[in-house]
């Protein structure tokens, strides 16, 4: 893979208002190069902050796991091209991911299925009416992901190695859940170094709040930067 080092973080971008964000956008400069924009600031202005940081040379991900009738997973996707993103989440039912994978050809706009939600165990995948274990789930949508066209997956480190066994190489592997050795846990309980992640198959890292909430957030981009390059070397 040719993709820097620099290019394969993604900063989540987990604060209350785009002046919050701004601060911290302009505390990192250049040392981060992609933002991953959730529901808690596209809600509060952050799809402007997003063209903004599209026309300044970022990359953005829009974590907005969309889920709902084809159509309008289309018009969706189809906004969110002209908007300039280069991440998009869905959820990965095979309609949805249809859609979103059809609307988003030819435009630099990747689409990535979450397979099944982290904060889900067998016994919420059992509440929610389907039959086998998470770990089937996953494999299964992952498979239906890959045949349908979908460009990436968005998985805990974990989970990574699985994946790597069933998808082919191109398949984007996006891993939240990534801590620097000896950094707060915050509440992710399953986690991976940078190094971990990238050795599991991972593509690119997302990390919030060992950067964001950092006294000094450049440098703790920075030191993430030099492991993946160090994990990459
Ligand atoms: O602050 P932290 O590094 O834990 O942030 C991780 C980011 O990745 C958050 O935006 C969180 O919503 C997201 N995420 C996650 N686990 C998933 C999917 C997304 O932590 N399974």
């Amino acid at each position: 893979m040719t993709r820097a080092p620099r290019d394969r973080l993604i900063v989540a971008l987990d604060l209350p208002s785009v002046a919050a964000a701004e601060t911290v956008i302009e505390r990192l400069g250049e040392s981060v190069a992609f933002y991953k924009i959730g529901y808690q600031l596209a809600f509060a202005g952050g799809l402007s902050l997003a063209e903004q940081l599209v026309r300044a040379g970022k990359r953005v991900f829009l974590d907005l796991k969309l889920h709902d009738i084809g159509n309008t997973v289309t018009r969706g996707v189809e906004s969110v091209v002209r908007l300039g993103a280069t991440f998009l989440t869905v959820h990965a039912y095979p309609q949805t991911m249809r859609a979103a994978a059809e609307a988003r050809r030819g435009s630099g706009l990747r689409i990535l299925a979450v397979t099944v939600l982290t904060s889900y165990d067998d016994r919420d995948v059992a509440e929610a009416g389907y039959r086998g274990t998470v770990r089937d789930l996953i494999a299964q949508r992952a498979r239906q992901a890959q045949e349908i066209g979908v460009d990436g997956l968005v998985c805990s480190p974990e989970e990574a190695g699985l994946l790597r066994q069933i998808v082919d190489p191109a398949m984007l592997l996006v891993t939240p859940g990534v801590r620097p050795a000896g950094a707060a846990l915050d509440d992710q309980k399953r986690v991976a170094t940078p190094r971990l992640a990238i050795e599991r198959g991972a593509d690119y890292l997302v990390v919030g709040r060992p950067i964001v909430a950092s006294e000094d957030p450049r440098a703790a981009a920075e030191a993430i930067v030099a492991e993946i390059a160090a994990a990459t070397s």
